[in-house]
C-alpha cells in the first residue's frame, strides 16, 4: 500500500544532460509518498519529455510559458509556490544557479522561486570546467549563505566522455536530503547509535575473517534517526556506504574495536541499533606477517568475540536497545531466546537464508519481538522505508520510557 502523502515537491529541471535522472528521481520520490509537481526550463524540454514527466508525476508539467496569470487570472506561478513544501531544482545548470542566485526571474521555475518562502534544494551538474569558474563559485557561495541546500556535483563520469567533478549527484541521495527537509523532527534532541556492517578479524595482515554485510541496513537507520532530528552516531565496520547526511561516522575494523567504540557512546544515548553483523569468532593469534605459502597452515585456531548487544543493559540500563538477529531457521524461536539472553527492549529478526531480503540486498523484510505484546511483522520493502518504519517504532519506545521517567504529578 502507498504511505499517505507526507509533502508536496515542486521539481525544477534544467537543461542538463543530468535531465535524464529526473524520471528516476520522480519515481523514487512518488514510491517514498511524496507529491511531485514538475517545472521545466525551455532549455530542459531537449532532454526530457514533458509527457514523460507528467505521466510519472502524475500531474501537469508547468512549461516555461507559464509565466504570469493564465485565462483564469490565477497566477500560476503564486499558486505554485504556495502548493510547495519544498522546491528542489535537479538538475540546476550553469545558468539556473546564476539567475537563482542573482535573483533574477524570468521564467516560470524562477518566478516561483522568487515567491517561495520555503526550502530551496539545487543539485548542480555541468562540466568540471564550468564547476571551477568563479563566476558559478561565488554564485554557489551566495545560494549557501542564503541557506539553499547545494547536492554535490560528485565526480565521475562526465557527459564529454572525460572525468571530473561536476555530475548531478544520485537519486537517492537527492530523496535523502528532501526526506529529512520533510520529515517531522520526532528525534529532536535525542542521541541514537547505530552499528553496521561487518567486523573484520585478521588472521595476517593481509587476510581476515568476516561476513557480507554491506552496512546497508544500518546506513538506512541511521540517515532515518538523522532525518528526525536526532544526533546520531554511526559506528561502521569497513563497508563502502557513504555516510548520510547529518551523521557522525566512527569508522572501526575488528569487534574489539567496535565494542569500545559502542560501550564508550552507549550510555548517552537514548536508543542503540546494533545492525552489524559482528564476528562471533577471531582467530586466536594474529601473525604480524603474512602467512607464506609454503609455511603451510592446516587449522586456524578460532576464540570467542565478546557479545557486544548482551553486555550493553549492563552498561546503558536507561537506553532503549535493539538486536537484530540474523536466522536461517526457526525464525521465532531464535528471535526469542534473544530478546530474552541478550536483555534488550527489540530484536528484529530476519531470514537470511532468503537472497532479495537480509545480507546485501537494497530490500528487507522482518519480524520485530518485544518482551511483550505481538510481534511486529513487515513486509517486504526497501531497506531505507523500513529503517522509517523501525525508527519510528522505536520513537514510541523512547516515549513512553522516559513519560515513565519523569516524576508522577503530586497531589496537592
Ligand atoms: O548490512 P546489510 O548487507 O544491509 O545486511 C543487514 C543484516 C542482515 C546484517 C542485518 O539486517 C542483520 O541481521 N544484522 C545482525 C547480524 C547479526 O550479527 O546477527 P546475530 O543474530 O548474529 O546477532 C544478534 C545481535 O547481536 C545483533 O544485533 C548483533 O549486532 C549483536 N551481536 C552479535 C555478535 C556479537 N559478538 N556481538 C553483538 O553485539
Amino acid at each position: 500500500p502507498r504511505m499517505s502523502q507526507r509533502g508536496r515537491i515542486l521539481l525544477g529541471i534544467s537543461g542538463g544532460i543530468a535531465a535524464y535522472k529526473s524520471l528516476e528521481l520522480i519515481r523514487l520520490l512518488r514510491g517514498a509518498g511524496y507529491e511531485v509537481r514538475c517545472a521545466v526550463t525551455r532549455a530542459a524540454v531537449s532532454f526530457v519529455s514533458p509527457l514523460s514527466l507528467e505521466v510519472l508525476s502524475g500531474q501537469p508539467v508547468y512549461r516555461e510559458e507559464y509565466l504570469g496569470a493564465n485565462g483564469s487570472g490565477e497566477e500560476l506561478h503564486i499558486t505554485a509556490a504556495a502548493w510547495a513544501d519544498v522546491i528542489c531544482v535537479a538538475p540546476a545548470t550553469a545558468h539556473t544557479l546564476g539567475k537563482l542566485a542573482l535573483g533574477l526571474a524570468d521564467d516560470f521555475l524562477s518566478t516561483t522561486v522568487m515567491a517561495f518562502g520555503g526550502p530551496l534544494v539545487v543539485a548542480p551538474a555541468m562540466h568540471s570546467v564550468m564547476w571551477h569558474q568563479e563566476a558559478v563559485g561565488s554564485n554557489v557561495e551566495r545560494l549557501r549563505q542564503r541557506g539553499v541546500t547545494v547536492l554535490g556535483p560528485a565526480q565521475g563520469a562526465l557527459a564529454s566522455g572525460e572525468t571530473g567533478i561536476g555530475r548531478m549527484v544520485e537519486p537517492n541521495e537527492i530523496l535523502d536530503a528532501l526526506r529529512s527537509l520533510l520529515t517531522a523532527d520526532t528525534l529532536a534532541g535525542r542521541t541514537v547509535l547505530v552499528t553496521a556492517g561487518p567486523t573484520r578479524e585478521p588472521l595476517d595482515p593481509v587476510r581476515y575473517l568476516s561476513n557480507r554485510s554491506s552496512g546497508k541496513m544500518g546506513f538506512a537507520i541511521a540517515s532515518a534517526a538523522a532525518a528526525r532530528g536526532a544526533r546520531t552516531l554511526l559506528v561502521s565496520g569497513p563497508v563502502q556506504q557513504p555516510t548520510p547526511a547529518g551523521v557522525e561516522r566512527i569508522d572501526v575494523v575488528t569487534a574489539e574495536e567496535m565494542r569500545e567504540a559502542v560501550f564508550s557512546r552507549a550510555a548517552g544515548a537514548d536508543l542503540v541499533v546494533m545492525t552489524a553483523a559482528v564476528s562471533d569468532f577471531r582467530p586466536r593469534r594474529t601473525l604480524g606477517h603474512k602467512i607464506k605459502k609454503r609455511e603451510g597452515i592446516s587449522s586456524i585456531e578460532l576464540a570467542l568475540n565478546p557479545d557486544i548487544l548482551a553486555g550493553l543493559p549492563a552498561v546503558a540500563p536507561e537506553t532503549i536497545l535493539v538486536g537484530f538477529a540474523a536466522e536461517t531457521e526457526d525464525i521465532e524461536r531464535q528471535a526469542r531466546l534473544k530478546l530474552r539472553e541478550k536483555g534488550v527492549d527489540f530484536i528484529v529478526a530476519n531470514d537470511v537464508s532468503r537472497p532479495e531480503v537480509g545480507f546485501e540486498s537494497d530490500d528487507n523484510e522482518v519480524v520485530v519481538y518485544r518482551p511483550s505484546g505481538d510481534p511486529i511483522a513487515f513486509e517486504k520493502q526497501s531497506k531505507r522505508q523500513l529503517a522509517g518504519r523501525l525508527i519510528e517504532l522505536f520513537t514510541e519506545a523512547i516515549s513512553r520510557e522516559r513519560s515513565q521517567q519523569e516524576p508522577a504529578p503530586v497531589d496537592s
